[in-house]
This record gives structure tokens, C-alpha cells and sequence, in this order.
């Protein structure tokens, strides 16, 4: 039986980490809504991230297999305004928390480089990703129809920047676990 808590390892990915990341955003694909696929070709969307001093993968490790990734972008849109984005687990390593810990350490890893909110979004039906979002306290400030089609919520969370110091990463790290 799988003990991810125990197994999961959570760090930045980089370009060794390409083909992984790829993979990982294939299994998910049909899930997202509207599909990864549709917007952006994976590999140039893989790419464009990597080579983005504004944008970072973060990736979660199960006995060194890539099963989850998340992004971050960093002044999104204005300045210290953090963007978390294209969250993905594997099916199944899905429901043992890494999710939430992928989530935890882009939160921490924005709080980190100066970022004094985060935004997250998700498409209306979405349940799964909603309720992970409010459980760790983001607040929904948005609802928007897109392209006609089907509703967008947005979320942000504010970070109590008068916590922040040298230590503030790990601090905020532990405090999020
Ligand atoms: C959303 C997703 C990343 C969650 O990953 P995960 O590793 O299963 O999430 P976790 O195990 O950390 O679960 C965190 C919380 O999410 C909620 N959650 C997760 N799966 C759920 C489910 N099937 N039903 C209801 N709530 C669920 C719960 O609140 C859960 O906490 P709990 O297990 O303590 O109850 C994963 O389901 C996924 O990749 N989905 C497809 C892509 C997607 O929707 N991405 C988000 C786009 S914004």
C-alpha cells in the first residue's frame, strides 16, 4: 500500500524533467475544461513555462516517477500578484493528499519570492478542485461566464505579508502543512 505522505517528494522541475511533465499533462488532459489540449499544443506549453524566468513547474515525486505538477507565474498581471495553475495529479495517485501539497508548496514558493496574493482558478464543475481550494482558505471573488460556454471561479488567497522574513518560507511551509 502507498504511503505518499511518507513518499512524495515535492520540489521544482526543470528541463530533465520535460518529457515527464508531458506525460503527466496527457493522462489529465480530457479532465480540464476546457481540455489542456485545446488552448496549446502540450510540448509548447511545456516549453514556454520552462523558458519563462516568470513561470515555474513544480513537481511531485513518488518513488521517482513524476505524478503530479502544478505551475506558478509570479506578478501575474500586477506586481506580487502570484498565479497557480495547471494542477494535475495522476488518476491514480489521486486522494492521498499530493494535490494539496502541490498546492501548499506553490503557495509557500510565491509567499517566497515577494508575491503578496494568490489568484487560482477553476471551471464551475470542478468540485473536486473547489473544495481543496476553500479547505487551504482561498476565497472565491469571481465567477465568470467564458466564451460563452461555461463558468470560470476565481479564488485568491492574501498572505499576511508582515509574516514575511528570511524565514518566512519555511514558516509559511509548515504552517500550510
Ligand atoms: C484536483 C486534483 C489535482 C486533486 O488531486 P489529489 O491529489 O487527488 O488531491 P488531494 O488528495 O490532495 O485532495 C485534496 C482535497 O481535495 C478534495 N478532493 C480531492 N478529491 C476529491 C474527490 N474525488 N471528491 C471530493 N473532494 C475531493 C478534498 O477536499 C481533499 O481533501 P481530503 O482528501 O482531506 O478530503 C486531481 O483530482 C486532478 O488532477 N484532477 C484533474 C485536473 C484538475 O481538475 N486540476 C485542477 C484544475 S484547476
Amino acid at each position: 500500500m502507498l504511503e505518499p505522505q511518507e513518499k512524495t517528494i515535492i520540489s521544482e522541475a526543470n528541463w530533465d524533467n520535460y518529457e515527464a511533465i508531458i506525460n503527466v499533462l496527457r493522462a489529465v488532459d480530457a479532465e480540464f475544461v476546457p481540455r489542456l489540449t485545446e488552448g496549446e499544443n502540450l510540448r509548447v506549453k511545456v516549453t514556454r513555462i520552462l523558458n519563462d524566468q516568470r513561470r515555474d513547474w513544480i513537481k511531485a515525486v513518488v518513488d521517482n516517477r513524476i505524478v503530479g505538477v502544478v505551475a506558478v507565474i509570479y506578478n501575474y498581471r500586477r506586481p506580487r500578484l502570484g498565479l497557480i495553475e495547471t494542477l494535475a495529479v495522476l488518476p491514480q495517485y489521486r486522494r492521498l493528499g499530493i494535490g494539496r501539497q502541490l498546492v501548499q508548496y506553490a503557495m509557500a514558493k510565491l509567499f517566497n519570492c515577494d508575491m503578496d496574493a494568490v489568484l487560482i482558478t477553476t471551471w464551475e464543475t470542478n468540485g473536486t478542485a473547489i473544495r481543496m481550494y476553500e479547505e487551504l482558505g482561498f476565497k472565491k471573488i469571481m465567477r465568470k461566464k467564458v466564451e460563452g460556454s461555461y463558468f470560470k471561479l476565481f479564488f485568491l488567497f492574501n498572505f499576511d505579508t508582515s509574516e514575511r522574513s528570511p524565514t518566512g518560507f519555511s514558516r509559511l511551509w509548515s504552517y500550510l502543512r
